[in-house]
């Protein structure tokens, strides 16, 4: 065709979760919370008006920026809002990266990363994930962007935040820490962006808030960092709506607890049930669990599972052939999933 940059012509593009189109589905593939959000977000919706829609949103989210900073007592000129955390990745890869400025991250972790520094036009140096997530050899190679994911996707493990402080402290670039998952870990790396000037925290309101249809989330970092990005942000990257919801979201703490709680104690079940099957299941700090297929290759359990309507995600990739990544569901379709199992494992 020829009307492409070369990158784009030869690169595949991400590849998203499957979306099943029909009903009656047991859907534990693309780590989507299983319970509603809070109903403040449904009511702050339906307030809405025409003419919220007829004007352009506040260009920064100012009214999320103010709520949020509340919750997590930081000051809101230490946020940036995004359309999903996905934005902020896109941002931070075009701020901080290019041909001569390198990514760096260990892997398996989140695969849009190769692929943002592909559309970026950067080199993405990945290496091997060890169990402390690799930070020692991160930290020597000092690229540009340093990613760290923690919880980190797929594997589910979390690295002590202390960790990344001493990484933070010996990188010269950016170290951006992926806590899409966060709200379903013991900790998180908030009290670093007081001690250092480099680190950028990506949140979602997708996962913990129920929130994945309406696409929002943000940054949180030292000042001059997020002034920074702000002038790579598209101008409204976050609509009217977004806005409203997010921010009635975060004010529901409550809710967003009561969630995760169910959650984690799905996830004590599910485990244990998966480890006495004979699965191999690391612990995990996040709303989805990775289990090694040891009785059956795990493309086949995959796909007899699909076939009996059940989705989780297989990933033909290396070192995770051999695993199923399966979101937490409700009870029954936890139940639904483990009934299934005990049948095509024996
Ligand atoms: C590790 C990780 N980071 C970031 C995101 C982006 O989330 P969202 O754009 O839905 O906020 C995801 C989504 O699946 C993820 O798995």
């Amino acid at each position: 065709m020829g009307y492409f940059r070369k990158t784009i012509e030869q690169m595949a593009g991400y590849t998203s979760g499957f979306q099943p189109k029909i009903d009656n589905v047991v859907k534990l593939n693309t780590n989507e919370n299983p319970w509603p959000c809070s109903p403040k977000v449904l009511e702050a919706i339906g307030n809405l008006t025409a003419e919220h829609l007829q004007k352009y949103p506040e260009a920064m989210g100012d009214r999320f920026r103010m709520a949020a900073a509340v919750v997590l007592s930081i000051e809101s000129k230490n946020i940036i809002c995004t359309n999903g955390g996905d934005d902020l990745l896109t941002i931070c890869f075009r701020a901080f990266c290019d041909a001569n400025r390198p990514v760096a991250f260990s892997e398996p972790t989140y695969s849009l990363y190769p692929v943002l520094a592909n559309l970026q036009g950067c080199e993405a140096i990945e290496i091997e994930r060890d169990e402390n997530g690799s930070l020692d050899e991160l930290a020597k190679i000092d690229a540009a962007m340093t990613i760290v994911c923690n919880p980190n996707a797929p594997t589910g493990d979390f690295i002590p935040v202390e960790k990344l402080a001493t990484l933070a402290g010996q990188l010269s670039g950016v170290l951006l820490i992926d806590e899409a998952y966060v709200d379903f870990a013991e900790d998180d790396a908030i009290w670093l962006i007081a001690n250092f000037d480099n680190v950028i925290l990506l949140r979602s309101m997708s996962k913990g808030y129920s929130l994945a249809g309406i696409r929002f989330g943000y940054g949180i970092s030292d000042v001059e960092l997020i002034d920074g990005l702000m002038k790579v942000k598209d101008s409204y990257n976050v609509d009217a709506m977004a806005i409203a919801a997010a921010t009635a979201a975060i004010q529901d703490q409550p809710h967003l607890k009561m969630n995760v709680e169910k959650i984690k104690a799905e996830r004590r079940r599910l485990v244990d049930e998966l480890r006495s099957m004979g699965f191999e299941v690391a612990n995990s700090e996040t709303n989805f669990v990775l289990a090694a297929s040891i009785k059956k290759s795990a493309k086949a359990v995959y796909e007899l599972l699909v076939e009996r309507n059940i989705f989780v995600r297989y990933f033909p990739l290396p070192g995770l052939e051999d695993k199923l990544r399966i979101t937490i569901g409700t009870p029954q379709q936890n139940d639904k999933l483990l009934a299934a199992l005990k049948e095509i494992i024996i």
